[in-house]
C-alpha cells in the first residue's frame, strides 16, 4: 500500500493568530498534516497554551524547532517585524512556510524572503485568508463570470473593535494600522481588480487613542486610502481601530453593469451598531468571522506543499501589499499622492 504523504507543522508564535493555526493543525481537522511543535518565547504564555495542546512539543527559540526533521513546514505568526528573519531561516532549513500577513516591513525584506524560498526550493504562502472565505471567494467568482461587466471600483473596509496596542504607535517602526489591519483590504483590491496599484493618496487621523497623541503625533487609528490602479480601475480602503461596536469587514465591487457586495447590506436604509449593543447580531471578532477561512487556508497550504501546487497568495502578493502600506504611510506623512515607483516605496 502506498503511504499517504504527511506534513509535520511547527507554529512559530503562540499568540492570537498562531493559536488559530495551532488549534486547526492539532484538532485533526486538516487532513495529511499534524502539529509537531509550537515556538513561544514568553514563558507564561507557553505554560498556558501547553495545557491546551498536550500533544505538541514546546520551544522558546525558533532555531531549534526548525532543525527538527519531523517538521516539514512552519507557520510564522510572530510580531510582523520578525517575519523576514524567521522566513529566511526556515527556507534555509528547507521548511515550507505559511507566513501571516503582513509579509514584512518593506519591499527589500520581501525580496530577501522571496530569494530565500527560491534558494531553498520551498513554498511560501502569505496569510491572506479572505481569499479562502466562502463569501469573498463567491464574489470573486461572480466578478470573473462577467456578471457586473468590467470592474470600475473596489471599496474595501476593515473596522476592528479593539484599540491599537502601544507598540503600534510609532508608525515608522510598526507600519501602523494600514499594515496590521488593512493589509487584507489591499490584497482584496489587487485580487478583485486583477491589477497592481499605480498611485495612492491617504489621510489618517487619531480619534480614539489619546495615549498616543503627545508622544506619537503621527499615529492614526482611522485611515482612508484612495487608489488609482494600473489597469485604470479605482479603489478605496477604510480602516479603523477601536470602533467598539464589532468586527466589520465589508467590500463592494462596482462594475459597469452592476454591484457585488460582500458583508451585510440590510433592506432597511439605516442601521446602527453601538458598543452597548444593537438590535441585530454583530460579529465581535475577526477570529469568529473568518474561522472557516483559516481552516481552508491551512488545508490548502498543506495540499500545495504535498501536491506541489502554487499557493493562492504568494510572496509576490505579500510584497505588493507591503509596498502599498509603505506608499500609504508616506502619503499620510507628506500629505500628497505617492506613486508606487518612488524610492520611498520600492526601497531602492
Ligand atoms: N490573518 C489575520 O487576519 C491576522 C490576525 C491577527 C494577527 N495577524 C498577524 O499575525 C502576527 C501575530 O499577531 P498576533 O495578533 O497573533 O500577535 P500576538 O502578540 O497575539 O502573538 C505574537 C506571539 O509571538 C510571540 N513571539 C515574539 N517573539 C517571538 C519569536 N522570536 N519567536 C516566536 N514567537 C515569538 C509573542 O510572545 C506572542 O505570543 C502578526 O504579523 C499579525 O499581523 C494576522
Amino acid at each position: 500500500m502506498q503511504r499517504v504523504p504527511h506534513l509535520g507543522i511547527c507554529v512559530i508564535g503562540g499568540g492570537r493568530a498562531g493559536m488559530i493555526h495551532a488549534r486547526n493543525f492539532s484538532s485533526g481537522r486538516i487532513a495529511r498534516a499534524e502539529l509537531v511543535s509550537v515556538v513561544e518565547p514568553h514563558a507564561e504564555t507557553r505554560t498556558r497554551i501547553a495545557a491546551e495542546l498536550p500533544d505538541a512539543e514546546f520551544h522558546a527559540e525558533y532555531r531549534e524547532a526548525i532543525a527538527d526533521p519531523r517538521v516539514g513546514a512552519v507557520v510564522v505568526a510572530t510580531p510582523s517585524e520578525l517575519h523576514c528573519a524567521i522566513v529566511v531561516a526556515a527556507a534555509a532549513a528547507g521548511k515550507h512556510i505559511l507566513c501571516e500577513k503582513p509579509m514584512a516591513m518593506n519591499a527589500p525584506e520581501c525580496d530577501e524572503m522571496i530569494a530565500a524560498v527560491e534558494r531553498g526550493g520551498v513554498k511560501l504562502q502569505i496569510g491572506f485568508m479572505r481569499r479562502f472565505d466562502a463569501s469573498f471567494a463567491a464574489a470573486k467568482a461572480r466578478v470573473e463570470s462577467g456578471e457586473i461587466g468590467r470592474v470600475v471600483l473596489v471599496k474595501s473596509l476593515t473596522h476592528g473593535p479593539t484599540t491599537p496596542k502601544p507598540w503600534m504607535y510609532d508608525i515608522r517602526q510598526s507600519n501602523g494600522p494600514l499594515s496590521e489591519v488593512n493589509s487584507h483590504d489591499i490584497d482584496t483590491l489587487r485580487w478583485f481588480s486583477g491589477s497592481e496599484f499605480e498611485e495612492v493618496y491617504a489621510i489618517g487621523g487619531n480619534f480614539r487613542s489619546p495615549d498616543a497623541k503627545s508622544t506619537f503625533p503621527d499615529f492614526y487609528d482611522n485611515v482612508v486610502l484612495c487608489a488609482r490602479l494600473r489597469n485604470g480601475m479605482q479603489g478605496t480602503i477604510c480602516g479603523a481601530q477601536g470602533v467598539q461596536y464589532g468586527y466589520d469587514a465589508r467590500c463592494e465591487v462596482l462594475g459597469e453593469k452592476g454591484l457585488i457586495t460582500v458583508g451585510h447590506l440590510h433592506s432597511d436604509s439605516v442601521t446602527s451598531f453601538t458598543a452597548s449593543g444593537s438590535a441585530s447580531k454583530v460579529v465581535r471578532s475577526w477570529s469568529d468571522l473568518f474561522a472557516d477561512a483559516y481552516r481552508a487556508e491551512d488545508e490548502d497550504f498543506v495540499n500545495c506543499v504535498l501536491d506541489n501546487r502554487t499557493p493562492r497568495a504568494t510572496g509576490v502578493d505579500g510584497k505588493a501589499a507591503v509596498m502599498v502600506v509603505n506608499a500609504g504611510n508616506l502619503s499620510i506623512a507628506q500629505r500628497r499622492p505617492v506613486r508606487m515607483d518612488e524610492p520611498g516605496v520600492t526601497g531602492r
